[in-house]
């Protein structure tokens, strides 16, 4: 049955699992994931005059300036894909500023999810998260690890992903969320991110399957 596709963000300090239950969305509700920190590592590995400028910040742990970063997200959001099935977007806004813009072009979110997991917590997962390329899916070499030695073996790690670039990158998060979070007190559901990742998405799928139509709601459970 045709209904409104869901808009959704979803939020939360580095590490605290934003790309992990996004896979985990985007299986149970076909939206179209749009990541900003995805979008931009496209940009660094294709060596894009953008891609350059972006590494110099994301290297520190800031935010990437607006002027590369907005518009960048709007287009992303404005395809016909994310246009019919719905999106959810991870790790934007960050800033009073994004909010803003976003909101200026018309998009809202049905849903803020707010990850929140301890700052030690996310140490320790920062420093073990791996990535496969050749599926893009996310490892931990203590909580989630590959499934075989194939992947094993070829599993990479993010430029920026050691402890001290995740310390940085934490104080700009802390730094920022209190303003994003006013522009969406009205739709902001808080969850619990420090459990397994399969917890963490029942109660976000609880969530959004109770923001669908009703028949569409039986069809999908809970
Ligand atoms: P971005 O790529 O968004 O990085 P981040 O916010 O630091 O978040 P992460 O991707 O590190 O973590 P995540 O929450 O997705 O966790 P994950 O699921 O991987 O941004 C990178 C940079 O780009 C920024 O620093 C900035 O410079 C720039 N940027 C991005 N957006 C921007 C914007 N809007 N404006 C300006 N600049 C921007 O999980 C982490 C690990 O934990 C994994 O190993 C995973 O397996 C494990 N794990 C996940 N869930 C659990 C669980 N429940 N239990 C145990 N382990 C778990």
């Amino acid at each position: 049955k045709d209904h409104e596709p869901l808009k959704v963000m979803i939020s939360g300090a580095p590490a605290s699992g934003k790309g992990t239950q996004c896979e985990l969305i985007v299986k149970h509700h076909n939206l179209v994931h749009v990541s900003a920190g995805d979008l931009l590592r496209a940009e660094v590995s294709a060596g894009t005059e953008n891609g350059i400028r972006a590494k110099e910040y994301m290297t520190k742990g800031q935010l990437v300036p607006d002027e590369i970063v907005v518009n960048m997200v709007k287009e992303r959001l404005r395809k016909p894909d994310a246009q019919k099935n719905g999106w959810l977007l991870d790790g934007y806004p960050r800033s009073k500023s994004q909010a803003d813009a976003i909101e200026a072009a018309g998009l809202r979110p049905d849903v803020f999810i707010l990850l929140e997991v301890p700052d030690n917590v996310l140490i320790e997962r920062v420093v073990g998260r791996r990535l496969d390329p050749v599926t893009g899916k996310i490892y931990h070499l203590k909580f989630s690890p590959p499934e075989t030695k194939e992947i094993s073996e070829r599993l990479t790690q993010r430029f920026d992903d050691t402890e001290e670039q995740a310390k940085l990158r934490l104080r700009t998060h802390s730094q920022n969320v209190d303003a994003v979070l006013e522009s969406y007190i009205d739709v902001l559901k808080r969850i619990d991110g420090n459990r397994p990742k399969e917890e963490v998405f029942q109660d976000i799928n609880s969530l959004l399957v109770a923001l669908l139509p009703d028949e569409v709601e039986a069809s999908i459970g809970s």
